[in-house]
């Protein structure tokens, strides 16, 4: 346990910043694993313990290695995987088979034999050429597939374009246009190695109001209806995707997991109760929410320039290749001064990255204390969608991991070598 934390120093899960910073180096991406069992038993406790025949699976998309998945294993989570990298993952790091739900718009022959032989507990079909490949797939291997259908509820959400992913015009999932998922079911009623639970929708990510989830669910509801009535087919698994939004800025409110769910379910019943469905089971798949806030990106502050009248520029040792969402995104952080926590924040800079890009600007304007070339840069809620989007652009090393946990710190992914960059090179 850290007994001597710095006075004036950010405190994160009970470790001092600046003392990680100096201890692992930076730029270093810092997650705590106090805040990511919290989300989970929130999820527990208010999701999974409160509604009869729920799951939670966690989009590894998000934030992966060998330690999250057995976090996320321990929590009694289960894993959205979406390539054969991340099953792959999960498969060394022991993560249960029957636990994990294979997603993707374009899997791989590969990728699904691998789905196949494995036993993984759900594919989810995007379209009907998968869904010949894996009916395939299934009879050279003598296995059976329990599968989802991903629908294409045709739902605009309310975030930006890139991450959004219900509507109409969306590579993903099967249209509701022509009958085409009556057909894809019967066809599939018809693959007796085909075992069809139910559907899936996800309508987009960094969501903080729940209507693009409610209306989805309607849609879905009266597909579920419609097959019943028209194909006899009982819906017994309905996945409601991930998507729930966190809290960037001040500008975001911070929504709990009852926010979304506990209306979705309300949702279910009174719709099953009345046109006299039985309850399917019912999923969720969040991927930010539950490792969004519990990361935070440690760098150091190297050259800095003032530009009289215009901004002053303040470049930290990282930027657009270990978060690359400003410049995809326009995303928006918060940001302290780590050895200056208390100290009045009267400045205003703009944070510049190291790469040869004049975009790689991590943040706009952000309110400081006097900075100074050596100062510790603390931009919060990085912990999804970073380590994981992020490259090599300009030859840059990846950070290290390091999880903190009430006061102890320790290495979970090391920091890329030099020799890591040309280990590939023939
Ligand atoms: N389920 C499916 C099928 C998904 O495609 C996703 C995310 C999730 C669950 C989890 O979504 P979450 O709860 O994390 O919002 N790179 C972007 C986010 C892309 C999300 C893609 N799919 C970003 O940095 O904002």
């Amino acid at each position: 346990m850290n007994q001597n934390l710095g006075q004036n120093h950010f405190i994160f899960d009970g470790c001092d910043t600046v003392e990680l910073a100096g201890q692992y180096g930076t730029p270093l991406y810092v997650v705590s694993e106090a805040m990511i069992k919290n989300k989970c038993r929130e999820i527990k406790e208010d999701f999974l313990s409160k509604y009869n025949n729920t799951r939670a699976v966690y989009a590894s998309k998000a934030f992966l290695n060998l330690e999250m998945c057995k976090l996320i294993t321990c929590e009694g989570l289960g894993l959205d995987v979406v390539s054969g990298g991340e099953l792959y993952t999960a498969l060394k790091a022991g993560v249960p088979m029957e636990n994990i739900i294979f997603h993707g718009n374009n899997k791989s022959q590969d990728e699904l034999k691998m789905a196949v032989s494995n036993d993984v507990g759900r594919i989810v079909v995007d379209n009907g050429y998968e869904l010949d490949r894996l009916n395939q797939i299934t009879e050279e291997h003598n296995k059976t597939a329990d599968i989802l259908f991903r629908i294409t509820p045709g739902i605009d959400a309310d975030t930006h374009k890139f991450i959004s992913t219900g509507q109409v015009d969306s590579k993903f999932g099967i249209p509701m246009h022509n009958n085409m998922l009556y057909d894809y079911v019967v066809k599939s009623q018809n693959m007796k190695r085909i075992n069809l639970r139910g559907f899936h929708f996800h309508v987009g990510s960094q969501l903080l109001n729940n209507d693009a989830h409610l209306n989805a669910l309607e849609v879905l509801l009266l597909l579920i209806r419609g097959l019943k009535d028209k194909l006899g087919f009982v819906t017994s698994e309905v996945n409601l995707g991930g998507g729930f939004g966190i809290c960037y800025t001040e500008e975001d409110e911070q929504r709990n997991i009852r926010y979304f769910t506990d209306p979705m379910m309300g949702k279910i019943f009174d719709y099953c109760q009345r046109y006299v469905l039985s309850i399917p089971q019912v999923i969720i798949e969040p991927g930010r929410w539950i490792v969004g806030e519990a990361g935070i990106t440690l760098y150091s502050v190297g050259a800095m320039k003032e530009i009289p009248g215009v901004r002053t520029y303040v470049s930290v040792d990282g930027g657009m290749p270990d978060n690359p969402r400003p410049s995809l995104y326009n995303a928006k952080y918060k940001a302290v001064i780590a050895n200056k926590y208390d100290k009045k924040r009267d400045k205003t800079v703009t944070v510049a990255g190291k790469c040869c890009e004049s975009g790689d600007i991590l943040i706009e304007d952000l309110k400081v204390p006097a900075v100074e070339s050596g100062d510790i840069l603390a931009v919060m809620s990085t912990g999804a969608y970073n380590d994981s989007m992020s490259s090599n652009y300009n030859k840059l090393p990846k950070p290290a991991v390091v999880m903190v946990n009430k006061g102890e710190s320790r290495v979970i992914v090391r920091r890329e070598t030099y020799d890591d960059l040309i280990a590939r090179d023939i």
